[in-house]
């Protein structure tokens, strides 16, 4: 199983290289370069390592003020593109594309649902993370796989012995089957490991976004692959959870698959997505 989610992370960590490799040149971060070159292994390690309900309440509480950046949703698309830009020609096509690629792949299938092509155009745009501007923050803390902290790390989790390092591996109050949490709490009560995925949904909520429910599930869970590959945690799950795992398995068909060479018209597209972002979202929000 495990091997199925490495595939995953080398997709997305592929995704991602440039940025380390532009960020490690600007700004000479021998840190990031370094984890670069460590490749998936050593990658999950330091994520199980570091991602305690410590380090993740504090990250919520720092990122969730939101006083960092104003700019509207799509401003946000460019910026994330603007630092693919930056790297090599050779490497692959900027983040906008993906985006719109998953957007668009969901559209067409799925033409009466506004939410959703939203949501996939939306869903990634927490990477901002990996900027400056917003901390660059490691790679282990803003992509890969996703889990609950607060309570026991499922053996599904790719590279799970790793969490045998994590200083809440041993914390009797976090290693048990509920922890912190109790039966069908829902999931928007449990803490998850901090990345680009409960960023994204920090600053959509924050936001006062109209989207319905099932678009805030799937930003938020899009990496919890422990949940929608695997069946683990579903005794966290309320009803409503247990809908909202339906759309986020369409989701994620299309977020896997659209990483594709299909190349997208951004300009011809544009507006739609206007029009949806001001359905659904103010203006300006705060990042
Ligand atoms: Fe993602
Ligand atoms: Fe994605």
């Amino acid at each position: 199983m495990g091997a199925t989610n490495e595939k995953e992370m080398t997709l997305e960590g592929g995704f991602m290289m440039p940025h380390a490799n532009s960020f490690g040149h600007t700004f000479r971060n021998y840190d990031a370069e370094s984890e670069r070159q460590e490749g998936v292994e050593n990658f999950y390690r330091r994520n199980h390592i570091y991602q305690t309900v410590d380090f993740v309440r504090k990250m919520r509480e720092e990122y969730g003020k939101l006083k960092r950046v104003e700019m509207s949703i799509w401003e946000c698309c460019e910026l994330l593109n603007e630092v693919v830009d930056e790297s090599d020609p050779d490497l692959d096509e900027p983040q906008i594309e993906h985006l719109l690629q998953t957007a668009e792949a969901i559209r067409k299938d799925y033409p009466n649902e506004d939410w959703l092509h939203l949501a996939g155009l939306i869903h990634d745009l927490g990477k901002v993370l990996l900027l400056p501007i917003f901390g660059g923050l490691p790679q282990w803390a803003v992509v890969g796989d996703t889990y609950p902290v607060g309570c026991r790390f499922d053996e599904s989790i790719v590279h799970h012995k790793y969490f045998m390092e994590n200083s809440d591996y041993n914390n009797p109050a976090y290693n048990t089957k509920y922890g912190i949490y109790s039966e069908k709490c829902g999931l928007n009560n449990v803490l998850m490991s901090w990345g680009h995925d409960d960023y994204m949904y920090l600053v959509a909520k924050e936001n006062k976004t109209t989207l319905p429910s099932a678009a805030l599930f799937i930003i938020r869970y899009h990496s919890f692959y422990a949940l929608h590959r695997e069946g683990a945690y579903e005794h966290l799950m309320n009803d409503e959870d247990v809908e909202n795992l339906k759309w986020l398995n369409i989701f994620n068909k299309y977020d896997l698959y659209s990483k594709s060479k299909v190349r997208v018209d951004v300009e011809k597209v544009k507006p739609y997505y206007l029009s949806l972002i001001e359905k659904y979202f103010p203006a300006k929000l705060k990042w």
